[in-house]
């Protein structure tokens, strides 16, 4: 079995869940996990030896938020020791001058950072924090001069899709070399905020074209991935690029899981750094080789031409829509359970200022 599987090339290290935003879409568990059970220095750097040893090539050294851990400059060093190619998932905040220069001291390759929005007050309520969007410029700022490659993470819904463009336009100015434009995906946070996250199609479809017209004007300058909406496409995303062929997960307290959201597929078993290596845990556990090529899959996947294309979708989505992560993930038009997203796709928000439930619990920015 294992000499079929190929080695991982990324691992996310959540290092922690704790973070100063409260995004209503972040991809963390409804359930996050307590600081009193997030792994020891000692043992991150266990870990990220092991996925150097595992093949592993990128970090994201993610969250929640990072910088929050003490011994996050330890632990980049110790990336670079490793050989291994390390980027920062910022949320900016919390980021101070001093831990900036520390950690590019370290070694640290690339900072990837959240923009919440083009506008800072709208910026600022989405991310439930006054006055992130100002810090966010700066260390965007801080980046640039120091020659690091700067990504910009722009997570498009109802609030912001308008001004999708005007985040692109922000993105080069800031002098990011790429951005990330991803439509939300609906799962954790998201899900409990979908109603109030949601655009129209008419809205989606607008900010789709915008994105990839400043593609061709920004051509050289600036690299555009764009994250496409699922809810109102034909066919799903190969979310993952397929359950445990390039990446995993490690959770602050050292769950090793194929996908941020596998969690919450019920039934699965997930090793922990604590009893095995993230060799074992990718070749041999059971929750990595459950989805793993084709033979799990039901109808209409099974027969289908694209099932090595799409790997049938997401299976987190397949669960949190159907109630059977083996589905068809219903976003395909293929899938008996289409109708579905559709449904979902239809439902137009009242157009009144988005109420969300913060993942911290927050209830007003
Ligand atoms: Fe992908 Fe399954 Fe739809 Fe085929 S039927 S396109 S494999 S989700
Ligand atoms: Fe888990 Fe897509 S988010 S498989």
């Amino acid at each position: 079995m294992r000499d079929k599987i190929a080695a991982p090339a990324g691992m996310l290290a959540e290092l922690t869940h704790r973070c100063p935003l409260g995004c209503p879409y972040c991809s963390n568990p409804i359930e996050l996990e307590k600081a009193a059970g997030e792994l020891d220095t000692a043992t991150w750097k266990r870990v990220l030896s092991e996925a150097a040893a595992a093949g592993v090539l990128h970090v994201h050294l993610s969250g929640g938020e990072p910088c929050v851990r003490r011994d996050i400059v330890e632990l980049t060093a110790h990336c670079a020791e490793a050989g291994l190619y390390s980027n920062l998932i910022t949320s900016g905040v919390g980021l101070t001058r001093d831990l900036f220069e520390a950690l590019v001291a370290a070694g640290l390759d690339h900072i990837q950072l959240s923009i919440q929005d083009a506008e800072a007050t709208s910026a600022d309520r989405i991310a439930g924090y006054e006055g992130a969007f100002a810090r966010k410029r700066e260390v965007a700022a801080w980046t640039t001069a120091a020659g690091l490659p700067l990504t910009v993470n722009a997570v498009m819904h109802r609030a912001n899709v308008s001004r999708a463009g005007r985040m692109v336009e922000l993105a080069v100015l800031l002098g990011a070399r790429r951005i990330e434009v991803a439509h939300t995906q609906y799962y954790g946070w998201a899900m409990v905020n979908r109603a109030a996250l949601m655009p129209s199609r008419e809205e989606t479809e607008t900010a789709v074209a915008e994105v990839e017209a400043l593609r061709k004007k920004h051509e050289g300058r600036i690299v555009i991935d764009h994250v496409v909406p699922d809810y109102h496409a034909r066919f799903p995303k190969a979310c993952m690029n397929g359950w445990g062929r390039r990446t995993l997960n490690v959770t602050p307290s050292g769950r090793i899981l194929p996908c941020h959201a596998a969690a919450m597929i019920p039934g699965l078993e997930f090793w922990s750094v604590m009893e095995h290596s993230l060799a074992e845990a990718w070749y041999d556990s059971p929750a990595f080789n459950i989805f793993r090529g084709t033979e799990w899959m039901k109808e209409p996947c099974r027969s289908c031409d694209r099932r090595e294309i799409d790997f049938g979708g997401c299976r987190c989505q397949a669960l949190a829509l159907t109630g059977d992560a083996r589905n068809a993930d219903p976003i395909c038009h293929l899938s008996p359970d289409h109708a579905i997203a559709q449904e979902i796709a239809a439902q137009q928000a009242p157009d009144v200022a988005p109420d969300y439930v913060y993942r911290r619990m927050k209830t007003k920015a």
